[in-house]
């Protein structure tokens, strides 16, 4: 089956081409990062209007790589939320067109449940990677969510805790912004943190033992604290310190939380995604203590590039709704910018 993603929820207008909910026949992004970062974080009027100028021809371009026409494609996935508002309506008001004109089937897709299958994607010549095995845990750490769900099967799942404020992903951006590192500061403060000691500052583990709950914010308010003692002016040493002891305590927290979430409900499997999974600390952490901890417990972790946004991850879960039947009438498909988790199984 080729389902034909599109993605626009926030600032990567992207489509992709995928057969049987892995293979990836094209995945093309185009991503606006440099025209944001010189306000540091995403504008939306200026996200909307690059997605309406770019998603026709990403989505033909999508198609030709894949070297199939629309209609040879089977259904059509587009992300209906969570996202910006205005973002959102671009893809999903031209994936309806597209629906509408070829007589193709539309799903609507939730953008944080689609993280989930960057796990899945796999490109002709590699090896296929080990299917999804229920339950499973599943850590999605991005730039507007952190949330830990317990996934039963396919399309089937519940949130078992959240960030109760910041993203772990804003935590990142809010940081580096105060630290006056670029836009986005996941990748800045990973960089940095490479040449610092994540031992220099002992900032708090938010939440460590309460739960699957998380909180981000308060780790902002310290850094910023740290800044105003030093007068805003901190040696770059100082600042690759800072970036490293932070990156550590965050990556604690999620991979803590995660491998205790993983032995208490019996998970056969954890899965991450979304943009902060693309960390190397987090990976490496979460690799070393599932193998010391848990038993005969699999952790995916999605191939870099397929871990920030993209339209690959889309098809690939619009094939499982596709299998089961569950399309949206493309006249009832509506975006959805405060959808979450739990609410993804609304066809
Ligand atoms: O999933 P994503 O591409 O978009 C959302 O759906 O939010 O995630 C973007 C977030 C940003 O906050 C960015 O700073 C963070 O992911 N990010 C990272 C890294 N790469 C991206 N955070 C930590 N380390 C990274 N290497
Ligand atoms: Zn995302």
């Amino acid at each position: 089956m080729l389902i034909l993603g599109v993605e626009t929820s926030c600032d990567e207008t992207a489509a992709a081409v995928v057969k049987d909910g892995g293979l990836v026949l094209s995945n093309i992004v185009s991503s606006q990062t440099e025209l944001h970062a010189p306000y540091g974080g995403v504008v939306p009027e200026v996200a909307a209007r690059d997605h309406v100028k770019n998603i026709i021809p990403i989505v033909d371009q999508a198609l030709q790589k894949a070297k199939v026409n629309l209609k040879k494609i089977d259904a059509i996935a587009v992300t209906k939320g969570p996202g910006l508002v205005t973002s959102l309506l671009v893809g999903v008001d031209t994936a309806k067109s597209l629906a509408y004109t070829t007589k193709k089937n539309i799903v609507g897709i939730n953008h944080l449940e689609a993280h989930v299958y960057a796990s899945q994607l796999q490109e002709d010549g590699q090896e296929k990677p080990v299917g999804l095995k229920f339950p499973l845990i599943y850590l999605i750490a991005s730039g507007g969510h952190t949330e830990l769900v317990l996934m039963e099967d396919h399309l089937k799942h519940t949130t078992i805790g959240a960030t109760r404020d910041d993203a772990a992903g804003e935590a990142f951006d809010k940081i580096a912004k105060l630290l006056k590192l670029d836009y986005p500061g996941g990748p800045e403060i990973a960089e940095r943190a490479n040449s610092g000691n994540s031992r220099s500052y002992a900032f708090p583990r938010p939440m460590l033992e309460q739960g699957y709950e998380f909180s981000f914010s308060g780790l902002k308010t310290d850094v910023l604290r740290l800044v105003k003692k030093n007068k805003y002016k901190l040696p770059p040493q100082a600042i690759n310190n800072i970036c490293a002891s932070f990156q550590a305590a965050v990556a604690e927290v999620l991979t803590t939380k995660t491998i205790k979430a993983a032995q208490e409900h019996q998970a056969r499997m954890i899965v991450i995604g979304g943009g902060v999974s693309a960390n190397r600390l987090l990976r490496w952490t979460l690799q070393k203590k599932a193998q010391n901890e848990l038993e005969e417990v699999k952790l995916l972790i999605p191939d870099v590039k397929y871990c920030t946004d993209n339209a690959a991850m889309v098809a690939a879960l619009g094939f499982y709704y596709a299998r089961e039947g569950k399309f949206n009438a493309w006249d009832k498909l509506k975006v959805e910018p405060n959808l979450n988790f739990s609410q993804s199984k609304k066809c």
